[in-house]
């Protein structure tokens, strides 16, 4: 009876065993599925996803930082011996807040939205306050100018005179009016009641290169995006801007709408490029992976901006039509038609990357990969954004013009304003929660591998129980017929380990 009992507990722990390791290999086998699985439920985006929340009203803290050039010379414009000379002023930093509004899911698997930011200023991490006295190029008159360049003697001479009455070349104001509140231009408030001015359209009462944009959910455009629904591999690619696949700024395959709206990526990135649409220079940019790195813990791939993003079609050929008709030299990006026509050119801050050609036309600047380089990083397995920092510099053309007195004997310089980092990082615990998901594929191999250890363990050692008991049962029955027939006492000592084989 003993036996009996114990024999059926050895079959419940075999059991239990084979059980306990099949569950094991199916946690080996099925976790990547089942990681991947929620990791597409989650990605896409649908007002259930986790990750709707996250991208409508993003929670990782977000900055820009404004630097300004100061001109400290801008008596000596016309001294061929001196070339313009500049102080950097800042940062001036404002918490950027970004929110999603009048989302609308669409029957073909994308949404359209319309983004609104918001901007604080943030005086402790300031190098100076928002009443800094900057002195810059006059942008209003210069415009004026360069929009004029091809017109008749006949219009640009009334055009000169405007000029040369109500306006100088340089404007000294505040940090604030040039940011957010604007300042007042004779030549602004001028441009609907003279003649010689109403074929420049300019769209605004002032001038500031963020007035009006705080809280406004017109300035970056009209977006319709994947949601990732039908492929997650196409999730946060950019369909249409402003109603549109292309944009009307730069010709052919450069006024392609490409790449992700910036903000969601596809999991699974590589190391090779991502894409991007930058509604700010009206174009896309692709940026070459470069490093990994790490961010709070979390091991990231940065794509980094490189020459071919500022190339005139020398680096990649497929690069000829953002020249826009006039190539120059590596280094800047024609944004003309995209800033109202004025004469803006974006470079990497301090013509990072830049042919020598710029920084040799004025004095100042000192290029920088830490603090210039632009670049995205991404966590590779869920494409979410651990790193941004998005750094341009806006630099107005400054040239001679034949009919307009104010700038007949000017050098021609691509002049340096503004530059500015816009910068986001996962904080830490977000990073932490990351790290868990990121985890798990790992945790449920660990955990199936010692299930199916455990599991194989204990069938192992309720065979090999079982194996002695019958063994114990045989030898008993066998010895006692042995006995009984021929007297051989065959098996006196049969559990051993080198029989077990014969006997099972
Ligand atoms: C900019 O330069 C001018 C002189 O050219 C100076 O008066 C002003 O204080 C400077 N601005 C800052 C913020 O240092
Ligand atoms: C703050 O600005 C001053 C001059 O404007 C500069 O000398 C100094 O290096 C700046 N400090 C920082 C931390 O950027
Ligand atoms: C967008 O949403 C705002 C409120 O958030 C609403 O007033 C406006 O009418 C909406 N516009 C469109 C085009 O749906
Ligand atoms: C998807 O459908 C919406 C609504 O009909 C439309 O506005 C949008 O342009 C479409 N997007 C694409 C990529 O076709
Ligand atoms: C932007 O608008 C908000 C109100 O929505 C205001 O509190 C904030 O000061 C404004 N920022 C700037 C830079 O004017
Ligand atoms: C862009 O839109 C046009 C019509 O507006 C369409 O014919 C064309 O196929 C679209 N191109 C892409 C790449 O979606
Ligand atoms: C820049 O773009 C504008 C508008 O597209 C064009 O007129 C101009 O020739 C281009 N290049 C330069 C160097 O101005
Ligand atoms: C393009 O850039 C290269 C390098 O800066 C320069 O040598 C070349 O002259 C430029 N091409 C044109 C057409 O300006």
């Amino acid at each position: 009876m003993w036996m009996m009992k114990n024999a059926l507990g050895h079959y419940c722990l075999l059991c239990i065993g084979i059980v306990v390791a099949i569950l094991g290999v199916l946690a080996i086998t099925c976790t990547p599925g089942f990681f991947n699985f929620i990791l597409k439920s989650e990605l896409h985006l649908s007002e259930s996803s986790q990750s709707y929340q996250v991208w409508k009203d993003t929670p990782v803290p977000m900055y820009i930082q404004f630097y300004f050039f100061n001109w400290t010379n801008e008596g000596e414009l016309e001294n061929a011996n001196s070339k313009p000379s500049f102080e950097q002023k800042g940062p001036y930093r404002f918490n950027e807040f970004h929110e999603k509004v009048n989302v609308t899911f669409h029957d073909n698997n994308t949404v359209s939205f319309k983004q609104v930011r918001r901007w604080h200023f943030d005086p402790d991490n300031s190098n100076g306050t928002l009443d800094d006295i900057i002195t810059t190029l006059n942008l209003p008159p210069l415009t004026a100018a360069f929009v004029a360049r091809d017109w008749s003697i006949f219009m640009q001479g009334p055009l000169s005179l405007v000029i040369s009455q109500t306006s100088k070349r340089h404007v000294t104001k505040k940090v604030r009016e040039y940011l957010f509140e604007g300042y007042d231009d004779s030549l602004i408030s001028l441009a609907d009641k003279l003649p010689a001015l109403a074929n420049i359209e300019i769209p605004f009462d002032k001038f500031g290169w963020f007035y009006k944009r705080n809280n406004s959910d017109e300035y970056d455009g009209f977006f319709n995006m994947d949601t990732g629904a039908d492929d997650i591999n196409k999730v946060g690619r950019l369909r249409n801007w402003n109603f549109a696949n292309r944009t009307k700024f730069f010709p052919s395959s450069c006024g392609m709408v490409n790449g992700s709206a910036g903000e969601l990526w596809p999991p699974g990135q590589t190391k090779t490029n991502i894409t991007m649409f930058s509604p700010d220079i009206c174009r896309s940019l692709t940026f070459d992976f470069t490093e990994e790195v790490d961010v709070h813990g979390v091991t990231g791939y940065r794509y980094s901006g490189g020459r071919n993003i500022v190339d005139n079609g020398t680096i990649n050929a497929d690069n000829w039509c953002f020249c826009n008709g006039e190539c120059l030299p590596v280094g800047v990006v024609n944004a003309s038609s995209c800033r109202y026509g004025a004469p803006a050119f974006v470079s990497y801050p301090h013509y990072y990357m830049a042919d020598p050609y710029y920084a040799s036309l004025v004095d100042g600047m000192r290029p920088d990969k830490e603090k210039h380089q632009f670049y995205v990083t991404l966590e590779p397995t869920t494409g979410i954004p651990l790193d941004v920092a998005a750094r341009f510099q806006i630099n107005i053309l400054l040239q001679p013009s034949r009919h307009i007195s104010n700038y007949k004997r000017v050098p021609k310089v691509f002049f340096p304003i503004i530059w500015f980092e816009q910068r986001a990082t996962m904080p830490p615990e977000m990073a932490s929660s990351l790290l868990a998901l990121l985890a798990l594929p790992d945790n449920g191999a660990v955990l199936g591998l010692t299930m199916a250890g455990l599991g194989v363990a204990a069938a192992v050692i309720a065979i090999s129980c079982l194996i002695r008991i019958k063994v114990a049962q045989d030898s008993q029955k066998s010895s006692i017929q042995l006995n009984s027939e021929s007297g051989f006492p065959l098996m006196k000592k049969p559990v051993n380990g080198h029989k077990m084989p014969e006997v099972a």
